[in-house]
Formats: structure tokens, sequence, C-alpha cells
């Protein structure tokens, strides 16, 4: 039996097979895009390594498209099959993807939870246990999954750095900043390459309202986060809310066209950040001149993916603000999706998906009744929808603008008062707030 960098037992081939999954453990940790030739390296090494098969199922599902579902099945039936020569805690990642590829997500969170309880060293569990809480919209569980973990880790485990990034984000999310910044910072002093932790800390400025600290910080670590695969759109489109918050729009135009739209690109969370700072740019007043249509030629191809509620939403915005109709096939995708399946994100589209992509669609169309009466009454279940605090505001900027647009000024008082609270500075929330008629 042979063990990894971080002495867990793992069934392998050879000492070579361990040191390639060693380091693919690595490149998905740091969001490399060497993390697919990775996997393909350890495969070749040693085609029948149960973790290295179960790593093909979790990638897959880790793309959230429709179609990587099908292979994504395929491979937990053939990491099944490798399942007898595997130890506990490789029999229980094969139970976990098989649970995640047929739509059971919670049922793969509870056994990357349960892997950890035996296993707090196991780093591939608690990243997808990090990430499967994150699109639960379980903040709590998304800080101490880690948390609970941490008093196995010394500074000395190799990748523990990517842990303390892990738990500045679970902390940001739970909006305890001071200790997010110190778990933040420490982890990109002891692994610089770290888009994760460095992406935690952007969280932090933003939630605080602080811009400036922002964006130093992602200039500041360019070089720790460039080097990501397609999540480093996401710390890029994380300087543009910060450009947004400065009223920098021209920047944020260029930005936008420069570094953020990739033509190539049809990945989920591309076309999630696409939408969201479109929509932004639209809330704050700018024009966004034809950029809609060709972000909803890509969207229009996820139509029937039904991956995650938290994308469909976004599908719906790209759609309808693109104006050719596309998005009631997506509604009635979902629709479909929602009372025909039984898996976790069925029942989160049915509840919340759907009624936020109604929203959304209304918002574009000028029905900004009909968004006031949908989004009021779940505002504080948008979290079911997963995602993190700063990219489920847009729900509720869209929300305050309909109050206003709708001329239901004593709902946008409220509303635009619970923002003031949080954010006494925030120039588009002094705008909105100005606009129904609050001294901010
Ligand atoms: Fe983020």
């Amino acid at each position: 039996m042979y063990q990894d960098c971080r002495g867990l037992d793992i069934t392998a081939a050879s000492e070579d097979a361990v040191k390639a999954f060693d380091k693919l453990i690595i490149s998905y940790l740091s969001i490399n895009a060497s993390a697919g030739p990775n996997l393909k390296a350890t495969l070749d090494l040693d085609p029948e390594m149960p973790l290295a098969n179960a790593m093909k199922c979790y990638f897959f599902m880790l793309m959230a498209t429709g179609p990587l579902q099908d292979r994504a099945q395929k491979a937990a039936a053939e990491a099944r099959t490798l399942g007898e020569s595997a130890t506990p805690r490789e029999r229980m990642h094969i139970d976990a993807a098989e649970h995640w590829a047929n739509g059971r997500k919670r049922a793969a969170i509870a056994t990357w939870e349960a892997i950890l309880v035996e296993n707090p060293l196991d780093v591939l569990a608690l990243r997808l246990a990090h990430h499967g809480h994150f699109y639960e919209g379980d903040g709590q569980n998304l800080r101490d999954t880690v948390t609970r973990r941490l008093f196995a880790w010394t500074p000395d485990t190799p990748g523990y750095g990517y842990v303390k990034g892990m738990q500045a984000f679970g902390h940001e999310e739970t909006h305890d900043y001071d200790t997010a910044l110190k778990a933040g910072v420490e982890a990109v002093e002891c692994i610089p390459e770290n888009p994760w932790a460095i992406h935690a800390v952007a969280h932090v400025h933003e939630m605080r309202d602080d811009p400036e600290s922002g964006i130093d910080w992602i200039k500041k670590n360019e070089s720790g986060w460039t080097t990501a695969n397609n999540f480093r759109y996401h710390v890029w489109w994380h300087r543009m809310l910060m450009h947004l918050d400065r009223g920098e729009y021209e920047e944020v135009l260029r930005l936008y066209d420069e570094d953020l739209w990739d033509p190539e690109s049809d990945e989920y969370l591309d076309l999630v950040n696409d939408a969201a700072v479109l929509l932004r740019l639209e809330l704050h007043g700018q024009g966004v001149g034809d950029r809609w249509l060709a972000l909803a030629e890509k969207c229009k191809g996820h139509t029937h993916d039904q991956s995650l509620a938290f994308i469909d939403v976004h599908h719906a915005i790209s759609l309808s603000a693109a104006g050719k109709g596309d998005e009631k096939e997506l509604l009635d995708a979902m629709k479909a999706y929602a009372e025909s399946h039984g898996d976790d994100n069925a029942r989160v589209t049915d509840a919340i998906g759907l009624p936020v992509a109604r929203a959304m669609v209304a918002y574009k169309a000028g029905a900004f009744d009909a968004v006031v009466e949908t989004l009021l009454p779940i505002r504080y279940h948008l979290f079911k929808l997963g995602g993190s605090h700063a990219q489920r505001d847009l729900f509720n900027m869209v929300l305050i603008d309909s109050t206003l647009k709708s001329g239901r000024i004593n709902v946008a008082k409220m509303l635009v008062s619970e923002r003031l609270s949080r954010l006494p500075n925030n120039a588009w929330t002094r705008a909105k707030a100005e606009a129904a008629g609050l001294a901010a």
C-alpha cells in the first residue's frame, strides 16, 4: 500500500502514479489549467487507480454542463468496478462520485463529510465538500467543513495554504471579515499561486465596500491568479465590480472586452460572470451595446442543461436581454425539469430558481410589478440558489430598482434602508436612496 504526500493510504500501481496523483491534487487546488492533463497523466500511469477514476467523474461534474453529466455517470460506474481493490476511504469517494453524478448532491456532500471524519487530511474531500456547501448556499458548513479539520493541519502539511484559503472564504461568507482577511493573507503568504485565497480576500473588500483595497489586492497578487484556468475571469469580474463601485464605467467596459469576454469559452462560470456584470452596468444606467447578443448565443446552447438553478437564472437574464425571445424555451425547460425530476437541484429550481428566472425575464421586459411581487417574498431564501453574497446581490439590486420603477416607494425605502445600513457609502445605494426620497 502506498501513501500520498499527506500520509493517507492510496491504492495505486506504482510510486510514480501516486506522485502524479499528488501533482493532480495540487493543480486542482490551485485551479490550474494543468489539472485536466495531470489527471490524464495519472490515468496513463495507472488506469485502475480508484481515486483517479473518481476524480474523472468529479471533474466532469465540476464543469456543470448537461452533456457532461452523462460522462460523469459513466466515469462513476467505471470507478465502481475498481472498488473491490480500494480502501474504505476510496470506496467512499466512489460513492460520492456516484451520488453527485446521479443528482444526489446532498448525499455526495454527506459522503465527503463522512470521509473527513476519519481522514481530516483528505484535501480532495475537503475541497469538494467546500464546493458542495457553496452551491447549497450553506455558508456555515462552507466555513466549518474547513475549520473542523484545522486541528489536523499544520503549516508544514502539504497544501496548508489552500486550506487557509478555503477557511478565508468560509469566514467571508459568514461575515467575519477580520478572520477571513487574516486567513486569506496567511494562505497567500504560504502559497502565492493560490487563486481561491486571493479571491476570498477580494470578496472581503467587496463586502466591506472598499474598492480601493480590493483593486490594490487583486493587482498586487496578479501573478497568483492569472495562472488559473477560466476561474481567472472570475477574479477579473471581482475587479470589475470594484470599478463599478467607483463609477468607472469605461474601465469596466474595457475590462469586459479585453479581459473578461472569451469568445471561445462556454464554461458556466464565465457565462455567469458576463451576465452579472452586464446587468450591473445597466443597473448603473450604462448601455452595454450589443454585448448581450453574443452572450445569449452561448447561453442558448445550455437551455436544457439544468445543471444548477444558479446558472439557469443567469441564462434567463442573458437570453431575455438579447431580445430574441429565447428565454421562453429556458423557462419551459426549467419548469419541465422541476416537475419531472426528484433530484436536489430540481427542488431548488422549483422553489427558487424558477421564480428568480421569471423575475429576471420580467425585469428585462419592463414588468417591474411582477419582479417585486415575485422576488420580495423569497428574497431571504435566495441563498438556496448557492453562489456567494456578492453574486446574489444582483437580485437584490434588481428588486430595489424594480420597486422604484414600479412606483412602490414605500417598499423601496425599506429595501434601500436595509442596504444603507450595510453599505452606507456605496454610490449606487446612495443614488437609490435619493431616488426613494431618503436622506442618504
Ligand atoms: Fe467570487
